[in-house]
Parts: structure tokens; sequence; C-alpha cells
């Protein structure tokens, strides 16, 4: 073990960039297809920064004018309505891939030592996507934009003392207006992606200084060739990426069939009342944030409390990041631990996936319930993991990775 780990991240003599990254890249041969949504997230990135570039380029970031110009976007501009509906829906799919991704982290364990540097990078990537989605939300003006921003931006204003200013220095001003508006459209052009494209690099150096983990949860660097190829790895190019282009196609095919056939999908991804410019006298009956956000605002509504309410929120969002260490268990991949952490994750998926459909219910009377039964079981799992990882019973790990060719 210490021999492999002297040698990570060192490059070999004579080796070209190409080389290390791609041609001599050794990752497990037997990835599945839960290791094609890294690649996925690159590709709904790419998606987005040329889109917005091109929906930049009719957009007006201005109150009086934010709304009419994205109808002319969807109406005159040639093409307009197609590079639209690929950005929006693009920015749920980036969500779907990025669930997803972590998902795939938490079924293999790949956050575990050596890796927690990948994982806190991507959790520094989540939270810049949320904030870039959020911030984007509120560039056409329409109702939902500009109550749901309302709705979110005042929650700060729970924090004592200094709440209010923190409030006034999001906004900009005294209510969401102009200004916040422009604001908020330099941070979701330029600040924003540019930290989103920063962070990916370094999530894939991050990656590449330790190599990839695979669905067995083994090193496959302490299984070398005499020609110190790890035995179980083949070359990132030409076979993982032949693999990848797979995915890519059949990832590609599912986007179109929703740009070209359910682009709204039923309110979800672009909610209804964001038809109708944004009215600051006329609050919309339900306010709700795009879905990708509605485990969260569920947490938040499940509470009474305002301050409490903001903090559970708070932390529901943060505490993925400390799941390197709070996961105590000797193995790292779903295939050789225990029935308590499957069962655990089970009902985690359960609870996370139930929140976010209570996120779009209105607050009240059984809902309510509903929510603060799955906020307890979301704390759950990641306080109590500690513990039952400790106790779960693993198997044991075999030496090579178990390939199904
Ligand atoms: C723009 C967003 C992201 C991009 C483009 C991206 C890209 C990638 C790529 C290409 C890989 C290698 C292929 C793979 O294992 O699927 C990877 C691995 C990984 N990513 Fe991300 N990622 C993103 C977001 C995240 C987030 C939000 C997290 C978690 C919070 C995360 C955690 C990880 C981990 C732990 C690995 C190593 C997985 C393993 O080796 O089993 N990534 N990422």
């Amino acid at each position: 073990m210490a021999r492999v780990e002297a040698e990570v991240g060192k490059r070999p003599e004579g080796m070209s960039t190409l080389e290390y990254h791609v041609t001599k890249y050794y990752a497990a041969k037997s990835f599945n297809w839960w290791y094609v949504f890294g690649v996925l997230a690159f590709v709904v990135l790419a998606i987005q920064l040329i889109t917005g570039i091109f929906l930049t380029m009719n957009y007006k970031p201005s109150a009086e004018e934010a709304f009419a110009s994205v109808e002319y976007i969807m109406r005159d501009v040639e093409w307009g309505w197609l590079i639209r509906y690929l950005h929006s829906t693009g920015a749920s799919f980036f969500f779907i891939v990025v669930y997803l991704h972590m998902f795939r982290a938490m079924l293999y364990g790949s956050y575990k030592k050596p890796r927690e540097l990948i994982w806190l990078i991507g959790m520094l990537i989540f939270f810049v996507l949320m904030a870039e989605a959020f911030a984007g939300y509120l560039l056409p003006w329409g109702q939902m934009s500009y109550w749901g921003a309302q709705v979110i931006i005042s929650l700060f204003g729970a924090i004592p003392v200094v709440g209010e200013g923190i409030v006034e220095f999001i906004r900009g001003d005294y209510s969401i207006s102009d200004i916040t508006l422009n604001r908020f459209f330099a941070l979701h052009v330029i600040a924003l992606p540019l930290a989103l494209v920063g962070l990916v690099f370094v999530h894939i150096v991050a990656l590449h200084e330790v190599g990839s983990n695979n669905p067995d949860g083994i090193e496959i660097k302490k299984n070398k060739g005499p020609d110190g190829v790890p035995l179980d790895g083949v070359a990132f190019h030409p076979y993982h990426t032949s693999k990848d282009l797979v995915a890519i196609l059949v990832f590609l095919m599912i986007f179109s069939a929703v740009v070209f056939f359910a682009p709204e999908m039923g309110g979800y991804f672009l909610e209804h009342a964001n038809f109708e410019p944004a009215n600051l006298r006329a609050t919309p009956e339900h306010i709700a944030p795009v879905w990708y956000f509605t485990p969260f605002y569920a947490i938040l509504r499940a509470v009474p409390d305002k301050l409490w309410g903001f903090i559970l929120f708070g932390l529901s969002v943060v505490l993925p990041v400390f799941l390197p260490w709070l996961d105590r268990s000797r193995v790292k991949s779903i295939r050789y631990r225990g029935w308590i952490y499957k069962s655990a994750l089970t009902v985690f998926v359960i609870s996370f996936l139930t929140l976010g459909w209570l996120g779009v219910q209105p607050a009240e009377g059984v809902y309510v319930l509903m929510a603060r039964i799955f906020t307890v079981i979301y704390f759950a799992f990641f306080l109590l993991m500690p513990y039952y990882t400790t106790i779960d019973k693993t198997k044991p790990v075999p030496e090579r990775v178990v390939y199904h060719g």
C-alpha cells in the first residue's frame, strides 16, 4: 500500500499530458453504466455553455426588457426556441446527471480514502451549480423567477442580527429589482460558469492523481503487471471512450426527445407561472422552486421555526460534504456491505425522492407531517452513519475486480 501511495500522482518521465490523462490512464475494466455520468456531466456542461452564449446574444438583462426579450428569442430569433429549450432542459438534465453521479459515489464508496478530495471538489461543484441554476432562474423575470427568488433570498433574513443586512447585500436593493437582476446576470454568465469550469478541471486532476474507483471498491494499482500497468485496468482511450460514446448517444436521444416533445415537462422543468411576467403586486398561489431544489425546500418548510428551518435547510445541503468521515465501513462498495447499509441507503433514496415530491405540494395537513418524518430520516442517514457503518457486517472483498464481460 505504501508503495502504491508513494507513486500516486507521479508522472513517469517522458510521458506526455495526453498519455498521462488519456491513452495511458488506466481505469478498471469492470466499469458499469453508473460510470458514464461523469462524462455526461461534461456533455451537459458543454451544452449549457454553448447555448448560454447564444441566448446572451439576444437576452436583455433589465427588469423592463428581460421577459419580452425571452419571448423575442422564442418567437422571432431564428432557432431561438431551440436554443432556449436546450438550455432550460439542460439545466434539469444537469441535476439529473449530477444526482446520479453522486449516488454512484455512494454506491461504491468513491468518496472514501484516498478520494476525499475528489468528493469535496465535487460538493463545491454542486454548490456552485445550485447557485448557477438559482441565478439563471431569475433571468426570464417571470412570476416564479421573481417570487421564487423573493422566498429564497428572504430566508437569510432569519439569521439573527446580520440577516437583514445579508438579504440587502444579495439583492443590492430594498426589494428584488432591476439591480438584483443585473447582478444575477453577471453571476450567471460570467462568475459562476468560470468557477464551474475551473472546479471541473481540478476535479479531474484530483481524480487522476489517485485513479478511479470501481464497482468492487478495489485499488487496481495494488495489482500491477511486470510492465507497471494495473492488471485489472484498461486504457481510458480507446476502451472507456468508446463505451462513453454509446452513453453520450443514448443520452442525446433522450435529451432531444424531451427538448422536442416535452420541454416544459408538465411544469416541472419550466413552471407554468413563469410564462407570466413578474408582477410585484400579485403573489402566485403556490410558490415552489424547480424540482431539483424541492427536497431541500421541503425540509425548510417542515420546520415551524424560521431560524431552525433555515439551519436545517442549510445543513441538509451541506451534510453530504462529511460523508468521507461519517462512513466508517471497512469496505467501499455496496457489493461487500451488509444489510444495514443497504437498507439505510434504500431508505435514504426513498426519503430524498419523497421530500422532492413534498416540496411541490402545499405546506399543509398530512404533507407537513410527512415532510417532518422524512426530514428525520434524511438526517438520521447521515448522523447515525458512524454508528451503523461500524456495526454492519461486511463481506470479504476479492483481490481482483469482478468482471462480467
Ligand atoms: C459539472 C459537474 C461534474 C463533472 C463534469 C464531473 C466529472 C467527473 C468525471 C468525468 C469523473 C470520472 C468518470 C466517472 O467516474 O464518472 C468523475 C468522477 C468522480 N466525481 Fe465528478 N463530476 C461532476 C460533479 C461531481 C459532484 C457534484 C460530485 C459529488 C459531490 C462528484 C464526485 C465524483 C467522485 C467521487 C468521482 C470518483 C468516482 C470513482 O472513481 O468511482 N462529481 N467526475
